[in-house]
């Protein structure tokens, strides 16, 4: 239970609540596609790789870790329930089709309420919340047969300390990220997401029965491209100039930006890789950069990245810097991301997801 307690007690910030012109219910649609550009991989995952007949409880548990206000969520349990219930009918076992339930898992502080209250109502599962953080334990041992995480595990459970040090060759002075910063800032943060990572699979592990599998989808930094090409790295650098233009007109001071920084990361394949496999737990039974481009979906605009970041990003920054400045430093923003469209647009052909599918041994 110690792990539980860690799990529950960790800083959070999650995505903007409720159904407002700011929510994440209505700024969600970036991720949407993005999951949507997986869906056949998490098809074939099921079809290829879960081996139902090895389950012998019903009902069926499957999580969704990070899962946020929906509808993101409703859309991606949904699939996978029907994805299952196929593998079932191919091999035969219409009638050992289980009955689904299904965890919808966030930070204490995500807006539940929102989410229970738009749970669709023709669903074929039983619905639970599970709060706390996904960098510990949240389910009973051997107890979920499939878990799933879209665009949540890039958030990292702290800012790495070194960052704010004065004395540290990391002290990420005004900036808010590791891009376009001195290399010590991208080992702190790489470092920080390495061992959130071995403490996100180690308790997965334990969780997932044997043979149960854990789909992953995430920002990824493609072999080669600096982290300030990648779509989360364009958006990164405009905030941060924003917050320095505020500065400038006097309406933060240079220390609240020195002392701000992004908790989120984006990794390489590779470094995913070396994780997964340093962790022993599971098998890699698919994984590969997913690019926006090859799917044919519109480049990203700067206004739609201006709504997307404020849904994520509001809470963290009104926390540090006051609500007063959220609706200026929007604007700025936005101002900006149309200054830089052709970056923007460029970082949308670069950058890529990253699909994982791993098995518990
Ligand atoms: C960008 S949203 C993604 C929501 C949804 N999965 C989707 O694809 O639309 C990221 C979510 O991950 C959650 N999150 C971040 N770190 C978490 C943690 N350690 N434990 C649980 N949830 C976390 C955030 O609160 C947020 O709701």
């Amino acid at each position: 239970m110690s792990n539980n307690r860690a799990a529950t007690t960790q800083q959070s910030f999650p995505m903007k609540g409720g159904d407002g012109p700011h929510s994440y219910v209505n700024n969600s649609h970036l991720q949407r596609e993005a999951t949507d550009a997986c869906r056949t991989m998490i098809e074939e995952a099921i079809a290829q790789k879960l081996d139902v007949k090895c389950f012998s409880s019903n009902p069926f548990r499957l999580a969704d870790l990070g899962c946020s206000v929906g509808p993101n969520t409703f859309i991606s349990m949904q699939h996978i329930v029907e994805a299952v219930e196929r593998k079932y009918l191919e091999q035969g076992l219409k009638s050992q089709i289980p009955e689904f339930q299904v965890f919808f898992n966030d930070h204490v502080a995500n807006d539940f309420n929102t989410l229970f209250a738009s749970l669709p109502t023709e669903r074929r599962y039983f619905a639970c919340g599970v709060p706390g953080s996904f960098h510990g334990r949240l389910f009973p041992e051997s107890s979920i047969h499939f878990m799933f995480s879209s665009h949540a595990i890039h958030w990292l459970s702290k800012v790495p300390e070194e960052l704010l040090d004065k004395n540290s060759p990391a002290w990420n002075r005004g900036r808010i990220h590791y891009t376009s910063a001195p290399d010590e800032v991208s080992h702190a943060y790489a470092a920080q997401f390495d061992h959130d990572m071995e403490i996100f699979l180690s308790a997965r592990a334990k969780e997932l029965v044997v043979g149960g599998i854990i789909v992953l989808t995430m920002a990824a930094l493609p072999n080669g491209i600096p982290a300030s090409r990648i779509p989360s790295g364009v958006m990164f650098d405009l905030l941060g100039a924003s917050l320095m233009d505020m500065t400038k007109a006097g309406l933060i001071n240079e220390a609240q930006v020195d002392s701000f920084n992004l908790p989120v990361y984006a990794p390489s394949q590779e470094q995913m890789t070396d994780l997964v496999k340093r962790n022993g737990c599971f098998t890699i039974e698919r994984m590969e950069l997913v690019y926006r481009a090859s799917k044919l979906v519109a480049p990203i605009t700067g206004k739609e990245c201006g709504m997307h970041l404020r849904a994520g990003m509001e809470g963290m920054i009104a926390k540090h810097f006051g609500s007063g400045i959220i609706d200026e430093l929007f604007d700025t923003f936005s101002k900006k991301s149309v200054e830089f469209s052709h970056q923007l647009e460029s970082s949308t052909r670069e950058g890529a997801q990253l699909f994982a599918a791993l098995r518990r041994k």
